[in-house]
Protein backbone atom coordinates (compact mmCIF):
# COMPACT_ATOMS: atom_id res chain seq x y z
CA UNK A 1 0.00 0.00 0.00
CA UNK A 2 2.92 2.36 1.05
CA UNK A 3 4.45 1.07 -1.86
CA UNK A 4 2.11 2.22 -4.21
CA UNK A 5 1.68 5.68 -2.52
CA UNK A 6 -1.64 4.74 -1.08
CA UNK A 7 -0.83 5.53 2.27
CA UNK A 8 2.75 6.19 4.37
CA UNK A 9 3.28 2.67 6.04
CA UNK A 10 1.30 3.48 9.43
CA UNK A 11 -1.87 5.00 7.89
CA UNK A 12 -1.95 1.47 5.78
CA UNK A 13 -1.60 -0.45 9.19
CA UNK A 14 -4.70 2.20 10.45
CA UNK A 15 -6.95 1.16 6.98
CA UNK A 16 -5.93 -2.59 7.26
CA UNK A 17 -7.27 -1.76 11.23
CA UNK A 18 -9.99 -0.13 10.15
CA UNK A 19 -10.91 -3.21 7.83
CA UNK A 20 -10.77 -1.12 4.90
CA UNK A 21 -8.49 -3.23 2.72
CA UNK A 22 -8.76 -6.63 0.98
CA UNK A 23 -7.08 -9.48 -0.92
CA UNK A 24 -9.05 -11.41 -3.29
CA UNK A 25 -12.51 -9.63 -1.66
CA UNK A 26 -11.27 -11.16 1.50
CA UNK A 27 -10.84 -8.63 4.33
CA UNK A 28 -7.28 -8.44 5.34
CA UNK A 29 -6.98 -8.57 8.88
CA UNK A 30 -2.97 -8.61 9.64
CA UNK A 31 -0.73 -5.92 8.34
CA UNK A 32 1.99 -8.33 7.50
CA UNK A 33 -0.03 -10.39 5.11
CA UNK A 34 1.66 -11.00 1.70
CA UNK A 35 0.73 -10.35 -1.71
CA UNK A 36 1.74 -11.37 -5.19
CA UNK A 37 0.99 -7.74 -6.76
CA UNK A 38 0.74 -9.91 -10.19
CA UNK A 39 -1.73 -11.82 -9.06
CA UNK A 40 -3.72 -10.20 -6.32
CA UNK A 41 -6.36 -8.28 -6.26
CA UNK A 42 -5.87 -5.31 -3.31
CA UNK A 43 -8.93 -3.31 -2.68
CA UNK A 44 -9.18 0.18 -0.85
CA UNK A 45 -12.71 0.49 0.32
CA UNK A 46 -13.85 -1.55 -2.56
CA UNK A 47 -11.86 0.51 -5.28
CA UNK A 48 -8.99 -1.73 -6.54
CA UNK A 49 -5.44 -0.32 -6.07
CA UNK A 50 -3.35 -0.14 -9.53
CA UNK A 51 -0.10 -2.09 -9.39
CA UNK A 52 3.00 -0.72 -10.20
CA UNK A 53 6.09 -2.59 -11.01
CA UNK A 54 8.45 0.36 -11.16
CA UNK A 55 8.62 4.24 -10.20
CA UNK A 56 9.84 6.61 -12.23
CA UNK A 57 10.51 9.84 -10.91
CA UNK A 58 12.31 13.44 -11.82
CA UNK A 59 13.47 15.63 -9.33
CA UNK A 60 14.33 19.05 -9.33
CA UNK A 61 18.14 18.74 -7.68
CA UNK A 62 19.08 21.61 -5.80
CA UNK A 63 22.89 22.48 -5.56
CA UNK A 64 24.31 20.66 -2.29
CA UNK A 65 22.99 17.41 -2.21
CA UNK A 66 25.22 14.58 -3.96
CA UNK A 67 23.85 12.53 -6.69
CA UNK A 68 24.08 9.05 -4.45
CA UNK A 69 22.05 6.59 -2.64
CA UNK A 70 23.45 7.35 0.42
CA UNK A 71 26.33 9.53 2.04
CA UNK A 72 27.76 9.84 5.48
CA UNK A 73 29.02 13.45 5.26
CA UNK A 74 26.08 15.19 2.74
CA UNK A 75 22.59 15.01 2.26
CA UNK A 76 21.95 13.06 -1.31
CA UNK A 77 19.36 13.39 -4.02
CA UNK A 78 16.92 10.18 -2.24
CA UNK A 79 16.27 13.11 0.69
CA UNK A 80 14.30 14.50 -1.53
CA UNK A 81 12.06 11.99 -1.84
CA UNK A 82 9.03 10.65 -0.10
CA UNK A 83 9.97 8.38 2.24
CA UNK A 84 7.51 5.31 1.12
CA UNK A 85 9.57 5.83 -2.49
CA UNK A 86 12.82 5.44 -1.82
CA UNK A 87 13.65 1.92 -1.32
CA UNK A 88 15.33 0.52 -4.75
CA UNK A 89 15.40 3.33 -6.50
CA UNK A 90 18.92 4.56 -7.62
CA UNK A 91 19.45 8.08 -10.00
CA UNK A 92 20.11 7.63 -13.70
CA UNK A 93 23.63 9.14 -13.94
CA UNK A 94 24.79 11.43 -11.88
CA UNK A 95 24.97 15.49 -11.24
CA UNK A 96 27.72 17.36 -9.54
CA UNK A 97 27.20 18.43 -5.95
CA UNK A 98 27.38 22.43 -6.95
CA UNK A 99 25.19 20.87 -10.20
CA UNK A 100 21.34 21.47 -10.14
CA UNK A 101 18.39 20.27 -12.35
CA UNK A 102 16.73 17.76 -13.92
CA UNK A 103 17.62 13.68 -12.77
CA UNK A 104 15.37 11.19 -13.60
CA UNK A 105 15.63 8.32 -10.28
CA UNK A 106 13.81 4.96 -11.04
CA UNK A 107 14.01 1.19 -9.90
CA UNK A 108 13.82 0.01 -13.49
CA UNK A 109 17.07 -0.88 -13.49
CA UNK A 110 17.02 -2.17 -17.52
CA UNK A 111 15.83 1.40 -18.68
CA UNK A 112 18.23 3.32 -15.70
CA UNK A 113 21.28 0.98 -17.80
CA UNK A 114 19.44 2.04 -21.53
CA UNK A 115 19.59 5.36 -20.61
CA UNK A 116 23.46 5.74 -19.69
CA UNK A 117 24.51 3.07 -22.62
CA UNK A 118 27.32 4.65 -24.39
CA UNK A 119 25.57 4.21 -27.86
CA UNK A 120 22.28 5.58 -27.04
CA UNK A 121 23.47 9.04 -26.99
CA UNK A 122 20.83 10.94 -25.27
CA UNK A 123 20.62 14.47 -25.65
CA UNK A 124 20.99 16.56 -22.29
CA UNK A 125 20.92 20.13 -22.63
CA UNK A 126 22.59 22.42 -19.58
CA UNK A 127 21.98 26.17 -18.62
CA UNK A 128 25.44 27.90 -17.53
CA UNK A 129 27.34 30.70 -16.53
CA UNK A 130 30.50 30.96 -17.69
CA UNK A 131 34.01 33.07 -16.37
CA UNK A 132 35.02 34.84 -19.99
CA UNK A 133 33.47 35.44 -23.46
CA UNK A 134 32.52 32.39 -25.42
CA UNK A 135 32.56 33.08 -29.08
CA UNK A 136 31.38 32.13 -32.44
CA UNK A 137 34.63 30.04 -32.47
CA UNK A 138 33.87 28.18 -29.81
CA UNK A 139 30.74 26.99 -31.16
CA UNK A 140 32.98 25.26 -33.78
CA UNK A 141 35.28 23.84 -31.34
CA UNK A 142 32.57 22.32 -29.79
CA UNK A 143 30.65 20.75 -33.08
CA UNK A 144 33.84 19.00 -33.79
CA UNK A 145 34.75 17.78 -30.41
CA UNK A 146 36.85 18.54 -28.10
CA UNK A 147 40.32 17.10 -25.86
CA UNK A 148 39.45 17.07 -22.57
CA UNK A 149 42.07 14.17 -21.54
CA UNK A 150 39.79 11.35 -22.99
CA UNK A 151 41.30 8.25 -25.30
CA UNK A 152 38.71 10.25 -28.10
CA UNK A 153 37.46 13.43 -28.60
CA UNK A 154 34.03 14.78 -27.45
CA UNK A 155 30.73 13.81 -29.41
CA UNK A 156 29.72 16.75 -31.12
CA UNK A 157 27.96 19.23 -29.02
CA UNK A 158 25.52 21.73 -29.58
CA UNK A 159 26.74 25.28 -27.78
CA UNK A 160 24.45 28.57 -27.69
CA UNK A 161 25.32 31.82 -26.78
CA UNK A 162 22.59 33.28 -24.44
CA UNK A 163 24.45 36.36 -23.42
CA UNK A 164 27.49 38.13 -23.25
CA UNK A 165 28.60 40.67 -20.69
CA UNK A 166 31.73 41.99 -21.78
CA UNK A 167 31.97 44.05 -18.76
CA UNK A 168 32.12 41.42 -16.18
CA UNK A 169 33.92 39.16 -18.95
CA UNK A 170 30.99 36.87 -18.62
CA UNK A 171 28.92 34.27 -20.66
CA UNK A 172 25.41 32.38 -20.38
CA UNK A 173 25.08 29.80 -22.46
CA UNK A 174 22.88 26.31 -23.39
CA UNK A 175 25.08 23.41 -24.38
CA UNK A 176 23.68 20.08 -25.62
CA UNK A 177 25.75 16.94 -25.12
CA UNK A 178 24.89 13.30 -25.83
CA UNK A 179 27.31 11.69 -23.79
CA UNK A 180 27.88 11.93 -19.90
CA UNK A 181 31.63 11.60 -19.02
CA UNK A 182 32.94 12.81 -15.31
CA UNK A 183 32.44 16.85 -15.20
CA UNK A 184 31.87 16.59 -19.46
CA UNK A 185 30.70 20.10 -19.30
CA UNK A 186 32.51 22.01 -16.92
CA UNK A 187 35.66 19.86 -18.41
CA UNK A 188 34.72 21.42 -21.85
CA UNK A 189 34.77 24.86 -20.89
CA UNK A 190 37.87 24.27 -18.90
CA UNK A 191 39.10 23.28 -22.51
CA UNK A 192 38.66 26.36 -23.77
CA UNK A 193 39.75 28.49 -21.48
CA UNK A 194 36.32 29.90 -19.62
CA UNK A 195 35.52 28.05 -16.30
CA UNK A 196 32.27 27.33 -15.12
CA UNK A 197 30.66 29.85 -12.59
CA UNK A 198 27.20 27.81 -12.70
CA UNK A 199 25.26 24.74 -13.72
CA UNK A 200 21.96 23.51 -14.49
CA UNK A 201 20.59 20.89 -16.46
CA UNK A 202 17.64 21.68 -17.81
CA UNK A 203 16.62 18.72 -20.24
CA UNK A 204 17.09 15.27 -20.14
CA UNK A 205 16.00 13.68 -23.91
CA UNK A 206 12.34 14.93 -24.33
CA UNK A 207 11.63 15.85 -20.51
CA UNK A 208 12.03 19.39 -19.51
CA UNK A 209 12.06 21.18 -15.79
CA UNK A 210 8.58 22.56 -16.73
CA UNK A 211 8.49 24.63 -13.62
CA UNK A 212 9.34 22.07 -11.18
CA UNK A 213 10.56 23.89 -7.95
CA UNK A 214 13.97 23.51 -7.32
CA UNK A 215 13.91 20.36 -4.21
CA UNK A 216 10.48 18.88 -5.92
CA UNK A 217 10.03 15.60 -7.54
CA UNK A 218 7.19 14.48 -9.49
CA UNK A 219 6.12 10.90 -11.40
CA UNK A 220 6.65 10.70 -14.73
CA UNK A 221 3.34 9.78 -17.12
CA UNK A 222 3.29 6.57 -18.57
CA UNK A 223 3.09 8.47 -21.50
CA UNK A 224 6.73 10.02 -21.13
CA UNK A 225 8.02 6.19 -19.28
CA UNK A 226 7.34 4.88 -22.83
CA UNK A 227 8.40 7.61 -24.84
CA UNK A 228 12.03 6.89 -22.92
CA UNK A 229 11.65 3.69 -23.04
CA UNK A 230 11.83 4.20 -26.95
CA UNK A 231 15.25 5.96 -27.32
N1 LIG B 1 28.80 18.14 -16.61
C1 LIG B 1 29.43 18.56 -15.50
O1 LIG B 1 30.54 19.06 -15.56
N2 LIG B 1 28.80 18.42 -14.32
C2 LIG B 1 27.57 17.89 -14.19
O2 LIG B 1 27.05 17.81 -13.08
C3 LIG B 1 26.94 17.46 -15.36
C4 LIG B 1 27.57 17.59 -16.55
Amino acid sequence: LSQMQVATRSESKKLIKMKRITKNGALVTDGGEKCDPQKDCICLDGHPIAYQEYHYLMLHKPAGCVTATEDRRDKTVMDYLPDNLRRGLSPVGRLDKDTEGLLLITDDGALNHSLLAPGRHVPKTYYARIHGIVTEADITAFKNGLDIGEKKMTAPATLKILHIAENEQTSEILVTITEGKFHQVKRMFERIGCPVTFLKRVEFGFLNLDGLPTGEVRELSSEEVEKLQSY
